[in-house]
Parts: C-alpha cells; sequence; structure tokens
C-alpha cells in the first residue's frame, strides 16, 4: 500500500509539473536523435543512448502484416529477413521512429516502446522487484495475513497477498477450515497446483510412508524441495491441519538475501556457486513407489542480462555425486559452499513459524528455505505445489510486475 500511495504521490506530481508547463511554455515535443551507423541504429531519447540492430528493427515491427496485435503473436517470418538489412530511409516523426525499408515496407515505432525495450534499459531494471529479509527486516515489516473469507472473495486482498508473496517470498492465509478441501480451495485461488509423485494435493502423518526424511519427525534443516527436477517446483503451500504435541515449528530462510550477502564479501565464490552445475537426486525404491528422478543446474542461478538472481538449489539431502567439475575445482566449490551456507545458517538470518491449524503459508520455493523443528505427537500436514508460470502470470494479470 505504501508503494501505491508514494507511485500516486509521484504520477500527481508529474501532472502538475506538467500543467504547469503548458501554461508558461509550448507543450514540449519529445526530444529524440538519431544516427544511422553501418552496423546499428543510434538513438538518444529520454536521457538514454541506445543502439539497435537492423534485424531486430525489422523482426520487431508492429505493422499489421507483421505482428498481430489481437493476438500479441508475430506474422512475419524471421526466417526470411536479409540479415544484411539496412533501412532506406529513416525519420523521427512525432513520437515515432520511422523506417522505410528496401522494397517500400514501413515500420512505425514509439520512441517510448523501443526506450523500454531496448537493452540499454533491460539490463540497468530488476525483473522483479523483491525485498530481501533477515528475521527482523520481515517480523518489523508487519506484513498482515489475508483471512480466509476475505481471501476467497475479495479480488483486492488476492491482489494483496500477490503482491506481498513477490515482494518477499512468503505470504499467509489465517482462518483456513483444517481440511484438504479448503487448503486445495485456497490454493486454486491462487492458480494451477503441480502434480507430482507425492500426488496432487498431499497429505501426511510422521508414519514414514515414503522413503523420504520428510515423513519422520525428525528435524529439517533448510532446504529447497525437488530440486532434483530440472525445474524446481515454484510454489510450495503447507497447511498443518492437526497437531498434538510439542515443537515442529516451520523454519524459513530468505535464500537470496544470504546469496547476496555472500556476492558482497565473496564474489568469486558467488561466481563459482553460479556457474558449477550440480546433480541432484531423488531415489525411492519401496514396494508401492518406485523413482528415480534427476535435476542439474547450478546452486545460484542468476538472468545472464543483469546478473539478477531467480533461483537458489539448495537441499544438502538430495545433492548427488558431485563429478562436473576437476579435483582442484572441487576444493574451491566446497568453501564457496561453505560461505553459503555459513550465511544461511546465521540465527539473525532464522524465521521461526509455528503454523497453526488454519493457517496456510505460501512458500516461493526458488528463493525461500524451509525447514523444521524436530517434533513429538502426533502431526498432520497437507499442501502441495504450484506451478510458478501460473502464479506470476496471476500476478502480471493484476498489474503486478513479476
Ligand atoms: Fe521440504
Amino acid at each position: 500500500e505504501m508503494f501505491c500511495r508514494l507511485h500516486r504521490s509521484v504520477l500527481r506530481q508529474a501532472q502538475l509539473l506538467r500543467g504547469v508547463s503548458r501554461s508558461t511554455a509550448l507543450p514540449r515535443r519529445a526530444c529524440a536523435t538519431f544516427r544511422t551507423h553501418e552496423q546499428c541504429l543510434e538513438l538518444h531519447y529520454g536521457g538514454t543512448q541506445m543502439h539497435f540492430n537492423y534485424v531486430w528493427l525489422r523482426d520487431h515491427c508492429l505493422s499489421a502484416a507483421s505482428y498481430n496485435s489481437k493476438t500479441n503473436q508475430r506474422n512475419l517470418d524471421t526466417g526470411s529477413i536479409d540479415l544484411t538489412i539496412r533501412p532506406e530511409s529513416t525519420r523521427v516523426e512525432e513520437d515515432h521512429l520511422v523506417i522505410t525499408w528496401p522494397g517500400g515496407h514501413m515500420s512505425r515505432y514509439s520512441l517510448s516502446w523501443l526506450a523500454e525495450n531496448s537493452f540499454e534499459r533491460k539490463y540497468q531494471s530488476t525483473e522483479q522487484p523483491r525485498i530481501l529479509w533477515n528475521s527482523d527486516i520481515y517480523k518489523n515489516a508487519n506484513i498482515t495475513s489475508s483471512k480466509w473469507d476475505t481471501f476467497m472473495s475479495c479480488d483486492d486482498e488476492l491482489k494483496k497477498f500477490l503482491q506481498n508473496y513477490l515482494l518477499y517470498g512468503i505470504a499467509f492465509i489465517d482462518d483456513v477450515p483444517t481440511t484438504v478441501e479448503a487448503t486445495e480451495a485456497v490454493t486454486q485461488r491462487v492458480s494451477l497446483i503441480r502434480e507430482t509423485t507425492y500426488g496432487r494435493m498431499w497429505c501426511f502423518t510422521s508414519d514414514f510412508s515414503r522413503g523420504d526424511t520428510a515423513y519422520s519427525q525428525l528435524a529439517l534443516d533448510r532446504h529447497t524441495d525437488t530440486s532434483y527436477f530440472q525445474e524446481p517446483c515454484g510454489i510450495q503451500v503447507f497447511h498443518c491441519l492437526k497437531h498434538e504435541g510439542t515443537g515442529g515449528r516451520t523454519l524459513l530462510v530468505d535464500g537470496f538475501y544470504a546469496a547476496e550477502k555472500l556476492r558482497q564479501s565473496s564474489p568469486e565464490s558467488f561466481e563459482l556457486l553460479a556457474q558449477v552445475p550440480v546433480k541432484h537426486d531423488y531415489i525411492e525404491n519401496t514396494d508401492r513407489h518406485q523413482n528415480h528422478i534427476t535435476g542439474i543446474g547450478p546452486l545460484l542461478n542468476v538472468y545472464p542480462w543483469n546478473n539478477e538472481m531467480y533461483l537458489i538449489r539448495y537441499n544438502n539431502y538430495d545433492r548427488s555425486v558431485l563429478n562436473t567439475i576437476s579435483h582442484d575445482v572441487v576444493q574451491r566449490w566446497y568453501a564457496a559452499h561453505r560461505e553459503l551456507t555459513t550465511e544461511l545458517r546465521r540465527p539473525e538470518n532464522e524465521l521461526w513459524v509455528k503454523l497453526t491449524p488454519g493457517k496456510v503459508v505460501f512458500i516461493d520455493n526458488w528463493r525461500v528455505l524451509h525447514g523444521r523443528e524436530s517434533f513429538t505427537g502426533s502431526r498432520q500436514l497437507c499442501g502441495c505445489y504450484l506451478t510458478r508460470d501460473d502464479v506470476l502470470s496471476a500476478a502480471r494479470c493484476f498489474g503486478l510486475q513479476a
């Protein structure tokens, strides 16, 4: 809400400024200059210098012949563009760059569209705004949980929930009826459920029904789930339906906060963990379940164009044989892994939450690690995974940057 208010006041200021300039001066034309070089078109607009490749410009033509603006799909066959194409003529007309190509086809690009979609703008901006946290930062932010009733009926509440989720990587809903069905309903209010070998909705007690430590009463160290998937599950949902006993608090750690600390203190270690692909395995061989799932990827994953982190894979239980690097690099990798582990284990980075019946937590499994302390008594937990693409899509449809 603070962001909205801030944004609105900035907008209002901008409107006021524009109003003032209109009364005292002529309406301002967007000022743009360009130069056509042999290899690219150089454009100066809005204080940014940008460079556009000619094939790129032809490929991104938004004319009706090249692009279907109803379906937002390209009509043009990129395979038919001459790779040495150059404009016949170029000009700036009002707020557009207008190019005439050999053969007469004309492309018009709005200057703001070019600026927004330029590499120069892209590599300076983040894909997803986030607030990285340790325990104090998260607690001081005073994020309120959603309530079942309003969450299920009010779109603004869902939007607020998604905004919290995007910024912090965790979000809570209270007063959810303590059934698998209600947990499923609350999940589907957000997006699609991802079915895995554990089922669509899973529900278990500590009965060792599956060949995995999760199905015991033991403590579980911080980890991300399904790191053995080539694409780990995007979102984890937990709902403790019943617990008669002690212990069993849930541990949450912002993996990106820890990794950014590592990037600051030891950039080479960060780099190594972002480059070395590591194998994770899930091997299960019981009477009822047979699985061998393998995923290979670095522990830290960053977008190559802006170095923004988008995925941490950290599960020491499921990490498999390390044979993707030679013995001398292995030593440096273990040192880097230790530094990351140290950051992840700092007590001030640990957020401990007691998931009482009725409290559902959504966890960004690409960012926030979870664990639990050991417990006594019978504890019934249910939950599921969500597909990341669909959750982010739901957020974007609310106008959120995701
Ligand atoms: Fe887990």
